[in-house]
């Protein structure tokens, strides 16, 4: 674990080892073999997470900002309409605000000052995976928040829960914004919450960010938008991969396709290869064949329903305190709290 220290005052943040492999990986050889891996299936896929190095953090960023890209205006509505009713149930006890997926952070900063305005007491705990993201957040976090004490982890979700375990002090409150939780499948979903619970004490706190099942134009629109930058966003991976890996793919010769699947409630995302090619990846010593139009599966982005979302909090051990809408009810903030007592022997 090294720990990298800015110049602007009192902000750092600590690069956390990938908790995945053994030490003996570096991220890199993490990276490739998930390439490996992935472009070796029938079925070929890339995982969404590879898309954020510093180009595609910023990529999303530029999406964030779309018109079409109704999501994270939705989330900001919520919180800046709803903060009296978050600061009420969040309550006065020192906390720790924990962010999985923080990234530049535009809608959290808008949350901190509701919670520092509010009077709570706490310390901001920051984890993404890109480290360009948690540079920019907590230098912005020490200048507009010079009070408040920040400590970024640059890890992925899993290594950051496990640090999370270590610090019993205080309880926590997890945050989980901007529908990350989108890209995990039900079952991962399932698996990452738990994991999430067994990290927390009882009564801790997550608000986890959904979006919600809609119209599906809507949907088509938002992850097809007119400006292409989602289509960038999507093959920016390969781009990693050339810059990273030593590939050879020819980005022209491949084309972003996002549609929805109804029977699974995802948006999908896919690259599709526009010819017979084959391309060669040095790192991995190795080349991949790609038959005219054949796709690469990139990215789910589950949409929900409530009763999806109860189901997963009670399958999960936890109790739903309430969920806060935007004024379309596109998108749901969900506070929930991590119940332990049954599992004591206490009612
Ligand atoms: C950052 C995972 C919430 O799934 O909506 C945006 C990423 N993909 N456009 C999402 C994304 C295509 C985004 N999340």
């Amino acid at each position: 674990m090294s720990e990298r220290t800015s110049d602007k005052a009192g902000a750092s943040y600590k690069v956390i080892d990938s908790g995945d492999y053994a030490d003996s990986f570096d991220h890199k050889q993490a990276f490739a073999l998930d390439v490996l891996v992935g472009l070796s299936e029938t079925r070929k896929t890339l995982s969404s997470k590879h898309f954020y190095d510093e180009r595609g953090s910023e990529l999303f960023r530029t999406i964030t900002r779309l018109p079409e890209y109704y999501l994270s205006n939705c989330e900001l509505e919520i919180l800046e309409n709803q903060k009296q009713q978050i600061i009420d149930t969040v309550g006065a006890e020192p906390f720790n605000l924990v962010e999985l997926g923080a990234g530049f952070g535009r809608k959290t900063k808008i949350l901190l000052k509701d919670l520092l305005d509010g009077g709570l007491d706490f310390n901001y705990v920051p984890i993404d995976i890109s480290e360009s993201a948690m540079k920019e957040l907590v230098e912005s976090c020490s200048e507009l928040f010079p009070k408040l004490q920040t400590t970024g982890l640059v890890s992925e979700y899993f290594s950051g829960l496990k640090w999370l375990n270590n610090r019993h002090q205080r309880r926590n409150v997890v945050i989980f914004l901007g529908s990350s939780i989108g890209n995990f499948t039900h079952a991962e979903a399932r698996i990452f919450l738990r994991n999430l619970w067994s990290s927390l004490n009882n009564d801790d706190l997550t608000v986890i960010g959904f979006d919600l099942k809609k119209d599906i134009e809507l949907l088509l629109a938002a992850y097809n938008d007119s400006r292409g930058v989602t289509a960038e966003f999507n093959l920016n991976v390969l781009r990693r991969i050339n810059e990273e890996l030593g590939g050879e793919f020819d980005l022209s010769k491949f084309r972003h396709f996002g549609t929805y699947d109804v029977f699974s409630g995802a948006m999908e995302s896919y690259l599709v290869s526009l010819e017979q090619q084959t391309v060669y990846i040095k790192t991995i010593g190795r080349t991949f064949e790609f038959a005219p139009w054949e796709p690469i599966h990139t990215e789910y982005s589950y949409k929900y329903l409530i009763d999806d979302i109860e189901r997963l909090a009670a399958e999960t051990g936890f109790c739903v305190e309430e969920h806060l809408f935007d004024s379309r009810r596109y998108f749901a903030d969900s506070i929930w709290r991590a119940r332990k007592e049954a599992s004591n022997g206490k009612s």
